[in-house]
């Protein structure tokens, strides 16, 4: 098989309504990595039913997904866009990959320990191989690059520890080692409530987290309402690392706005939070407005939308399935 050098594979799930971490962390990057990379972006629909999921919404999830990679300006021409479901093959290759992973190796795995938390007798076995699939999404391509936020990293160390593996086990290099993307400034957009914690699809609080749903004056509202510290805002870097509330509004704002933080500081440091609040209030209404208003439309045009994912499939399949093949014929499995 020809060595495949810069092929990028993500996905986002569709378990709930997308928020700025995944716009800021993943989403918006993927825009721009589309230029240099080969890419396939898939909706991850076998991981979010890891925890239940509605049957009655689950599909209008999985379309809002595909629709907000197309109207953040992701080209469904030039790349390929897809449900995981729909390609067989990432859970063939998952249950290989559950026969290659160490038990030790999950057991590590901090998103399974804070998603399960003292639960962890009753949650589903998916959960815990979760990891196992991911990695079979990302090297059933064999993708060299994932675009990923700051929390899954320890996901692609594990996917990483799985291909060398299974190449030394099985004496062969089908697969390549993938490096993770975490790009921006906004690798963990943390919670609007709490700068401690990242803002999440699983937050209680509406007012943790900006949705891409969000209309204008609740985007404004929600950053209105933000927590923050009593005192004007740090005015060096060093300062602001010591407050999470500032340090997340400051990230989040150049992150949005293509700055380098220490820009942003030097802008903004010394001056009160209300007017900073102001403008960012608008920044982000500014930038995420027009996607939502281009999801909607898109969601509102729904045999365009299937069409994109019925022929990312078909792509999908074309490469999934060779080397599918390659490595049943490497482990010895009999395919008659
Ligand atoms: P989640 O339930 O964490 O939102 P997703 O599968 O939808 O899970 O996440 C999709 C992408 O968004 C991943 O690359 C993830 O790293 C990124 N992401 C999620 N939350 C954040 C956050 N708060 N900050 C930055 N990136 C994030
Ligand atoms: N685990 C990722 C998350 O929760 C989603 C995901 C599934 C993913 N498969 C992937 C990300 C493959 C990158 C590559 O955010």
């Amino acid at each position: 098989m020809e060595k495949i050098t810069k092929r990028i594979l993500s996905g986002v799930q569709p378990s709930g309504d997308l928020h700025l971490g995944n716009y800021l962390g993943a989403i918006k990057n993927f825009v721009s990595l589309q230029k240099e990379f080969e890419c396939f972006f898939c909706v991850v629909d076998l991981h979010a039913i890891t925890v239940w999921q509605d049957p009655k919404i689950l599909k209008q999830k999985t379309r809002e997904v595909a629709a907000a990679f197309i109207a953040s300006g992701i080209d469904p021409d030039k790349n390929t866009l897809f449900v995981q479901s729909q390609v067989p093959q990432h859970a063939q290759l998952a249950w290989i990959f559950n026969c290659v992973a160490r038990m030790g190796w999950l057991n590590r795995m901090t998103q399974f320990k804070d998603k399960a938390g003292k639960n962890s007798e009753n949650v589903s076995v998916g959960l815990f191989s979760y990891p196992t699939l991911m990695a079979a999404d990302i090297l059933i391509y064999l993708a060299t690059h994932v675009p990923v936020g700051e929390d899954q990293k320890q996901h692609l160390e594990l996917t990483r520890d799985i291909a060398q593996k299974f190449n030394n086990d099985f004496n062969t290099d089908i697969f390549p080692i993938p490096e993770p993307l975490i790009l921006g400034e906004a690798t963990r957009v943390m919670s609007l409530r709490d700068g401690l914690k990242k803002m999440s699809k699983s937050d209680p609080s509406d007012y943790s987290r900006i949705m891409l749903s969000d209309s204008e004056e609740e985007i404004i509202k929600k950053i209105k309402k933000a927590k923050t510290d009593p005192m004007p805002l740090p005015d060096n870097l060093e300062d602001a690392k010591n407050r999470p509330e500032a340090i997340n509004l400051l990230t989040i704002y150049a992150a949005l706005n293509d700055q380098e933080i220490g820009t942003v500081i030097s802008e903004y440091g010394g001056k009160e939070f209300s007017q900073f609040k102001n403008d960012l209030g608008e920044l982000a209404s500014s930038k995420l407005s027009p996607i939502s208003v281009e999801m909607n439309k898109l969601l509102q045009d729904e045999k365009y939308l299937d069409s994109v994912i019925i022929k990312g499939k078909e792509r999908a399949i074309n490469i999934a399935d060779p080397v599918l093949n390659k490595i049943y014929q490497i482990i010895g499995l009999f395919r008659g």
